[in-house]
């Protein structure tokens, strides 16, 4: 038994279902469902013995603690997070609260819990904190792709809060012993993608015929992942990560923003073209920056090759051809996410100047 938390969101979701389809280690899934939780996504586990989905809060102790005794998980993977840079910039306590003190929190069940393991259950436990490349800053055009040694430098309240959990997880590690393992991961993109984020957000713009916002100039560089293939690595961490290391995950993918939203528009001209004859790409709309954008991330994850033996699967073109195909296909996931507490706080934000939503 594993003990996953945010398992409902876009990144848990996908591992659960994974580790499910593969495994008949049964998962406990511990998610607060805020906007970004959805159990549709989980809906296809409904009624399958392995699954045990529990709605709270990694914050709240008590439950976390009970959970911990009665169901006596081997390991504990954290997804639990607020995961969106834009949102950190309008509302950035939500993130203090989950990503710093709510990792606390969890760190310190998971601490009394552990520490009272008979001598080889403790010995086999694991605590593993799934975190971002955002912790490490941003690169310039020339600098080379973030190795696990460089420094953490975060700009956004978002990668603040994920580095302050990151040092969190360190020190628990050499104060209390606790056996962790991080992995910092670069921009992932597939299936149940909530669409806020860039890729699912151009794809769901684009059908509705609304604007597409590309941020400043277009031309900063994310560095792509397809999420399938976070999930096999964060298997392989859990299963052979040496104990207080921290792994990069990435999909060696570095791609501007515009190259990425002109391939969204291309591949949608394929396969569902617009009824006017035009391309999508004509409803790309340059909007303002993102306060302290980040320029570039690129990883290098040289590292989980070469000590544990992994390589994503999915080039880009593949994933992301997959990615368009799922959305186009599951037009009614994107319906039922989007309604709601999701559509309120967008509304509150942003306006149709900034062609972020139809007037
Ligand atoms: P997401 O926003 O889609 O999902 C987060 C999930 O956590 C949601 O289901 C939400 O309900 C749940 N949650 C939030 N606060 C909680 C709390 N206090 N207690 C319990 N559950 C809570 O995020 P994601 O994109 O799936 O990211 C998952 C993890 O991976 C995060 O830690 C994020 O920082 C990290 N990460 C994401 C990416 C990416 O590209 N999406 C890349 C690198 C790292
Ligand atoms: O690098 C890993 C991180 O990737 C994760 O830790 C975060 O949880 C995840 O949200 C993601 O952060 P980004 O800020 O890179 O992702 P986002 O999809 O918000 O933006 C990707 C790029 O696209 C970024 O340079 C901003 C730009 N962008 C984004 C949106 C939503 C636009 O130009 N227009 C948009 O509407």
């Amino acid at each position: 038994m594993i003990l996953v938390t945010g398992g409902a969101g876009f990144i848990g979701a996908n591992f659960v279902l994974d580790w499910l389809a593969r495994s008949d280690e049964a998962v406990i899934n511990l998610d607060k469902l805020t906007y970004a939780g959805n159990l549709e996504t989980l809906a296809s586990l409904n009624g399958n013995a392995g699954h045990v989905f529990i709605q709270g809060d990694i914050g709240d102790s008590a439950l976390v603690d009970r959970l911990l005794a009665e169901n006596k998980p081997r390991a504990v993977v954290n997804f639990a997070a607020e995961s969106h840079v834009d949102r950190s910039i309008h509302g950035p306590e939500d993130f203090v609260q989950t990503n710093v003190l709510g990792t606390f929190r969890l760190l310190e069940s998971v601490r009394g819990y552990w520490g009272a393991l008979p001598a080889s259950e403790k010995q086999q436990f694991r605590f593993l904190h799934v975190s971002t490349d955002e912790v490490y800053g941003s690169l310039s055009a020339t600098d080379p792709a973030f190795t696990e040694d460089n420094k953490y430098e975060p700009n956004s309240p978002y990668s603040a809060s994920k580095a302050a959990s990151d040092h969190l997880v360190r020190a628990w590690h050499h104060t209390y012993g606790l056996p962790v393992v991080t992995t910092n991961c670069s921009n992932n993109y597939g299936p149940f993608h909530f669409p806020e984020k860039l890729i699912p957000l151009m794809i769901v713009n684009a059908l509705a015929g609304k604007p597409l916002p590309v941020y400043g100039d277009g031309m900063q560089v994310r560095d792509w992942l397809y999420v399938k293939d976070h999930c096999s690595a964060i298997r392989r961490v859990l299963e052979a990560g040496r104990l207080g290391e921290t792994y990069n995950v990435g999909g060696w993918n570095e791609k501007p923003n515009i190259e990425i939203v002109n391939t969204v528009c291309a591949l949608l001209d394929e396969l569902q073209p617009r009824a006017d004859g035009k391309k999508y790409s004509e409803q790309i709309t340059y909007v303002t920056d993102r306060p302290g954008h980040d320029r570039r991330y690129a990883i290098d994850a040289r590292k989980l090759e070469r000590e544990l033996g992994w390589k994503p699967a999915e080039t880009f073109d593949t994933g992301i051809r997959k990615t368009v195909e799922w959305y186009l296909a599951h037009g009614d996931w994107v319906r039922n996410v989007q309604s709601g507490a999701y559509r309120e706080w967008v509304e509150k934000q942003y306006d149709a100047a900034q062609a972020k939503v139809p007037a």
